[in-house]
């Protein structure tokens, strides 16, 4: 198999300069171990877990998705199930924590298991490398280096890139606004933010928003970044934890067929249909308020508008149901296997970067 390695591989140990980002409200285990199998890296995802202890941060019900165990119990599960996965295998995994100030407390939690877990057990230590946090102030999270893990943060700006590089962390993620689920409202998509901040920092950047195969893991290195970090394109893969109607939705929509509204903390990037556009029209009515910057008084309709999006998804219907997804929707049109995608990645980039010095015209003087 073609390889293409770069300084992110030699910093988290994977084969393939591939992320799995982080994608609530699944724990993504499957996916995870789907993808660390695959020489890249798969990544637990956390703030599903958090449902019973902050109903109001996750509009899902946790006993319907995950049984009864506290959210510390659910976290260690899968770092286990995970790690056993992975035995034998040189895969190794991440755990992302969201760290937004609505959810510190949860964060708190888990980011102290992910630690407690790792130093007691040195088979999880030996797959367990990563921790991504997200969507939040990274500085009060600098100490998880000292446990032997790898920090990555996901920002939205050169700003926040500069800020996460001042905290201390060894990769950060930019994140395009074209990318499933959390967004800022201030729209810079990939194409802008991903040189301009591989241009500010020395730290190393992974490219996130709107990347699914070799020509974009190819446009992402020539940005200037040293991998991709995808959710949207995992979703529809045969191993995703994900609903059918969502896995399926994903296939059949276009690049149109996406909407941001309002979420529970910061505005989402949603797959369009009624649901969605519900809730953008609660966005609407709120906006005055909520673009200056100023309070809304409350987040209930919108979490009762999530709340029922999911009970949809989990019944089925697709016109009800809230589903988050990226603009790469209208890129992807099929359903493979996890190692099946990476390999096809890979040697799609590969070739895209030998050819494509021959669709350039080279003048003779
Ligand atoms: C369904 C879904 C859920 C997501 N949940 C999270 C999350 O819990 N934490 C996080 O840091 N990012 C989350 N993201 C963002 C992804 O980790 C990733 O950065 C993003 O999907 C990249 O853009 P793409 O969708 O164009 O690939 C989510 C994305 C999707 C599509």
């Amino acid at each position: 198999m073609a390889l293409i390695r770069t300084e992110i591989c030699d910093v988290i140990g994977i084969c393939h300069p591939i992320l799995q980002g982080g994608m609530g409200p699944y724990k993504t285990e499957r996916l995870a171990i789907a993808v660390s199998r695959a020489g890249a890296l798969g990544v637990i995802s956390s703030i599903g877990m958090a449902a019973t202890i902050l109903p109001n941060a996750a509009p899902i019900d946790p006993i319907r998705l995950f049984g009864p165990d506290p959210p510390e119990v659910l976290l260690e599960t899968s770092i286990r199930r995970v790690t056993e996965a992975l035995r034998g295998s040189g895969g190794v995994f991440g755990v992302n924590v969201p760290v937004a100030s609505e959810f510190v407390p949860a964060s708190k939690m888990f980011v102290e298991k992910v630690v407690e877990t790792v130093e007691s057990d040195s088979q999880v230590a030996r797959h367990l490398r990563v921790l991504i946090t997200s969507a939040g102030n990274p500085a009060p999270w600098a100490g998880v280096r000292r446990h032997g893990l790898v920090w990555i943060h996901v920002v939205p700006s050169v700003y926040h890139a500069k800020k996460a590089e001042r905290a201390g962390v060894d990769i950060i993620v930019a994140s395009g606004h074209e990318g499933g689920a959390h967004v800022s409202w201030e729209p810079v998509h990939s194409m802008v933010l991903v040189p301009a901040v591989a241009r500010v920092v020395r730290t190393p950047v992974v490219a996130a928003g709107g990347f699914c195969d070799g020509a974009t893991l190819a446009a992402a290195l020539c940005l200037g970044a040293k991998g991709i970090q995808m959710g949207t394109r995992f979703i529809a893969t045969r191993e995703s934890d994900f609903e059918p109607v969502w896995k399926e939705a994903v296939v059949r929509r276009e690049e149109r067929q996406t909407l941001t509204g309002r979420g529970l903390f910061g505005p989402m990037r949603f797959l369009r249909n009624r649901r969605a556009e519900m809730i953008v029209e609660r966005t609407i009515k709120d906006a005055p308020r909520f673009f200056l910057g100023e309070p809304v008084e409350s987040n209930e309709e919108i979490l009762s508008l999530e709340r029922d999006g999911f009970d949809a998804l989990l019944d089925g219907d697709e016109d009800s149901a809230l589903m988050f997804g990226g603009e790469v929707v209208g890129r992807i049109n099929d359903l493979p296997s996890v190692a099946s995608l990476v390999e096809d990645i890979v040697a799609g980039a590969v070739s895209t970067l030998r050819n494509i010095n021959a669709s350039v015209i080279h003048s003779k003087d």
